[in-house]
């Protein structure tokens, strides 16, 4: 038998595992990280960190397996970071994520130069904070010298394969989240490029998601244990969304995805030509060859739930501490929470908003609180799915994936909140599946995508909403969407303090 390998390059850690050729999930491997916020919206990594990371997953996999059962490595990657290398191919400085929001001025810098339309018909997107090119523009006014230094720029998966194979390429899905490619057309736009003075050659060579990167180095191969000639193939992989996307089966227009890591997407494939984004939503290239879909995304969404254990009862797993949420209601007894501790992307695109919690009360308890952050995240969530409906998708069947795909009771808050059959997958491992399934598409064990799913994919019984509970939570989500308007300004004022 032999076995692909999908390593996902999250945000709080790493996830690999291990697949077979009939699609089972037959090991896996997980390594924690942080990131560091040396400033409040700051948030960046070393990303050699994620190289160690990779090496020390790879050691443990390829050892289990043998070199030579292990057919391809690809990869998953959190979108946009920008991880800069000099000519010598060496880190000129930590990465800056995905979530990282001090780039205000950039953006506003950008808008003004290039100008709303031009963005949204080369790039089929706006421009926000957490996208790279604002990034590349906040280090050439802060840091001119790490920018003259600038030999390539590199999503954050990218940069692994890179270290690994000595190849440096990007693919569509990742490029995309960039603002520097045209969507449409799948290359990089010169037109924005040019507009902002950034030398083309720094972007990387684009090559098909399960297009091949090259093998294992020698040096690598050596330090994951092996002296001899074999190596392994590597696929250059997708964004974390596409591959949690292709993971989840969702491959056509007929399902959609909600994904809730760190950060939560709402996420559903819009093919048809003449579709033009008008920058509510992203609109990006998917792994799988000539599709597209369009998103919405909660910046701190299980980030959210992180914080709020954190400050609780960190010991716990997060089974024991969300056990108490049924004693709570509906509603958790009039307490509603907006998870903007990052800001917020859809639908308000506003760096500076902060969180809140509204109706706190001497009767309120942790059980409560709890709950209300589940229910501020899925809300956010919903708010996503309304400008996916806007756009005439029904909605109607959601597949549910990472950690909100593990508690019954979120999944059913999911189903009523946003009104839809919640379905999840038999093997949920996020979008290191997607990962693997590159890979395997990349070792040609299939004739295309489509075959792949139908073989590998399968799904629990689907979660049905309650249209009692539906009801209770449209009164609720109308109250949360009042929330944004009325502390926007207060946000604006506090941030002075920060
Ligand atoms: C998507 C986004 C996040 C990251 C982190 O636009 O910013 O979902 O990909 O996972």
């Amino acid at each position: 038998m032999k076995y692909v390998i999908g390593i996902d390059v999250g945000t709080s850690g790493m996830k690999s595992i291990v697949v077979n050729q009939k699609g089972n999930v037959v090991s896996s491997y997980s390594v924690s990280y942080q990131t560091e916020h040396p400033h409040t919206g700051y948030s960046e990594m070393d990303p050699n960190i994620w190289y160690e990371a990779a090496i020390e997953s790879l050691k443990v996999l390829v050892t289990q397996y043998g070199v030579d059962q292990i057919s391809g490595v690809s990869f998953s990657g959190q979108m946009h970071g920008l991880v800069i290398v000099d000519n010598q191919g060496q880190v000129i400085r930590p990465a800056i994520l995905w979530n990282d929001t001090r780039t205000s001025q950039a953006v506003a810098d950008i808008k003004e130069k290039i100008g709303l339309k031009t963005l949204l018909n080369e790039t089929q997107n706006t421009v926000i904070e957490g996208f790279t090119l604002p990034k590349l523009i906040w280090l050439k006014l802060h840091e001119p010298a790490h920018y003259n230094e600038i030999y390539k720029f590199m999503l954050p998966k990218d940069y692994i394969v890179y270290r690994l194979t000595g190849n440096l390429y990007s693919e569509p899905s990742d490029a995309a989240g960039t603002i520097m490619f045209n969507v449409k057309e799948e290359n990089w736009s010169t037109t924005i490029l040019e507009k902002l003075d950034i030398d083309t050659t720094i972007c990387p060579d684009i090559i098909p998601s399960h297009g091949f990167s090259g093998t294992l180095t020698q040096s690598i191969m050596e330090e994951i244990g092996y002296k001899g000639e074999e190596t392994i193939n590597v696929y250059q992989g997708g964004a974390d969304n596409a591959c949690g996307a292709l993971g989840a089966g969702i491959t056509d227009e007929n399902k959609q995805l909600v994904s809730i890591g760190t950060s939560g997407v709402a996420l559903s494939i819009i093919n048809h030509k003449n579709y033009e984004n008008d920058g509510k939503v992203h609109y990006f290239n998917h792994c799988v060859p000539n599709q597209k879909y369009i998103m919405g995304v909660t910046l701190s969404a299980g980030y959210s739930l992180e914080w709020i254990k954190q400050l609780f009862s960190n010991e716990e797993d997060f089974e024991t501490f969300l056990r108490p949420i049924s004693e709570s209601k509906i509603g958790a007894n009039g307490l509603i929470f907006t998870p903007y501790l990052l800001g917020e992307r859809t639908p308000h695109n506003d760096a500076k908003i902060r969180g809140s919690f509204i109706g706190l009360d001497a009767n309120t308890t942790r059980a409560d609180i709890k709950r209300a952050v589940l229910e501020g995240v899925t809300f956010s969530i919903k708010d996503s799915i309304q400008i996916i409906r806007g756009e005439g998708k029904a909605v109607q069947n959601i597949v549910s994936i990472g950690g909100g795909a593990k508690n019954p009771h979120w999944l059913q808050i999911q189903a009523d909140v946003f009104n839809a059959q919640i379905t999840t997958r038999t093997e949920e491992q996020g979008p290191a599946f997607g990962a693997a399934m590159l890979a395997a598409m990349g070792e040609q064990w299939f004739d295309s995508f489509s075959d792949m799913s139908e073989m590998w994919i399968n799904y629990n019984a689907s979660i049905n909403s309650d249209d009692h509970n539906v009801g209770l939570y449209q009164s609720y989500y109308e109250i949360y969407q009042e929330v944004y308007r009325s502390t926007r300004a207060l946000s604006d004022k506090l941030v002075q303090f920060k």
